[in-house]
């Protein structure tokens, strides 16, 4: 299947339930990455800001926890995106025999990433792969020491079912000198999150029209973004934060390439991504059921933040 007949099925599906929604891996082409760095950088996301004093303070104890000699390594990296914080490990990496194999959905993320490695450090050897999530699993078989990194509180972005499944696949790959690093957003008041998904500057809300203009471009919709309001929520209890498309009147949207109509009543909401914060409690409960072990956890001065590392649990 083309990727277009893919995205087509998958908006298809989408919006044809009685619960309209979409899926957040599409946000990410060219102008979904620009846009996401600029979220990176408003004042409100908190996320990147917190994950990057973690890896700017601590990487040296993060690698010593990690614990490489002199053995040949491989670090895959799940949705590297701009590589920012992976920089900064492979940078105290430097002179160790290892190749870095980040994985994206995006195939323009992972050019310029690779333009920026060849900038910052041209001796590292990297290879990417363009892929989702749970298909890129499939490309993580090396019989090298393998060090996986899911940065970025990405795994947010999986229900607690599927992020479950994520890990325990994970887990199940590992050998026992291999270790796992997972950034995990961590719970906290409404105050904090919600600003973090509706800046002032209105990054997140193009980020998320960006959905219905990539569908626009890509499958000959009719979307008018003006039509379209961005609402963020957020539970405390659950930790989950969500965001939503609402449309703000009664209308009829034509996809072309799918050859239908799509009907939205005034208000009606379409779901279009989870970013779920976490408790250490929860963490450490789905890494004893998949067997894995925690390591060492790393903080922000803030305690917004975790990278945590973890290995295989010894039988
Ligand atoms: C890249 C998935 C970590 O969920 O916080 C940012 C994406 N969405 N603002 C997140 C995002 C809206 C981000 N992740």
């Amino acid at each position: 299947m083309s990727f277009k007949e893919e995205f087509g099925r998958d908006v298809n599906e989408g919006l044809s339930a009685v619960e309209k929604s979409l899926p957040s891996r599409y946000f990410y082409d060219k102008r979904g990455d620009a846009l996401f760095v600029e979220i990176m950088n408003s004042k409100e996301y908190y996320l990147s800001r917190a994950e990057m004093e973690i890896w700017k303070e601590q990487s040296v104890d993060i690698l010593n926890s990690i614990g490489i000699n002199s053995e040949p390594v491989d670090i895959y990296e799940l949705g590297a995106g701009d590589g920012t914080k992976t920089i900064e490990l492979l940078k105290v990496l430097n002179g160790h025999n290892y190749h870095f194999r980040p994985i994206d959905i995006s195939q323009n993320a992972l050019d310029l990433l690779e333009r920026k490695i060849k900038n910052v450090l041209p001796r590292v050897q990297m290879m990417g792969i363009k892929s989702e999530y749970f298909k890129a699993l499939e490309q993580i078989h090396s019989k090298d020491k393998k060090i996986i990194l899911f940065l970025g509180s990405n795994v947010g972005n999986l229900t607690p079912r599927q992020s479950e499944e994520f890990v325990g696949r994970l887990s199940r790959l590992m050998g026992p000198t291999d270790k796992l690093v997972i950034g995990f957003d961590l719970k906290k008041s409404s105050e904090i999150v919600l600003p973090a998904y509706n800046d002032s500057k209105g990054y997140t809300r193009d980020f998320n029209l960006n959905l219905l203009e990539r569908i626009n471009n890509e499958l000959g919709g009719n979307f008018n973004l003006a039509l379209f309001d961005h609402e963020p929520e957020y539970d405390e209890a659950t930790g989950l934060a969500q965001s939503f498309l609402v449309s703000r009147a009664d209308q009829d949207v034509r996809i072309k390439f799918l050859d239908k109509t799509f009907h939205f009543d005034q208000g009606e909401r379409i779901h279009t991504e989870i970013s779920r914060k976490f408790t250490l409690e929860e963490i450490q409960n789905v890494a004893a059921r998949q067997n894995l072990r925690i390591v060492e956890t790393f903080f922000d001065s803030n305690q917004f933040f975790t990278d945590i590392i973890f290995e295989k649990e010894r039988p």
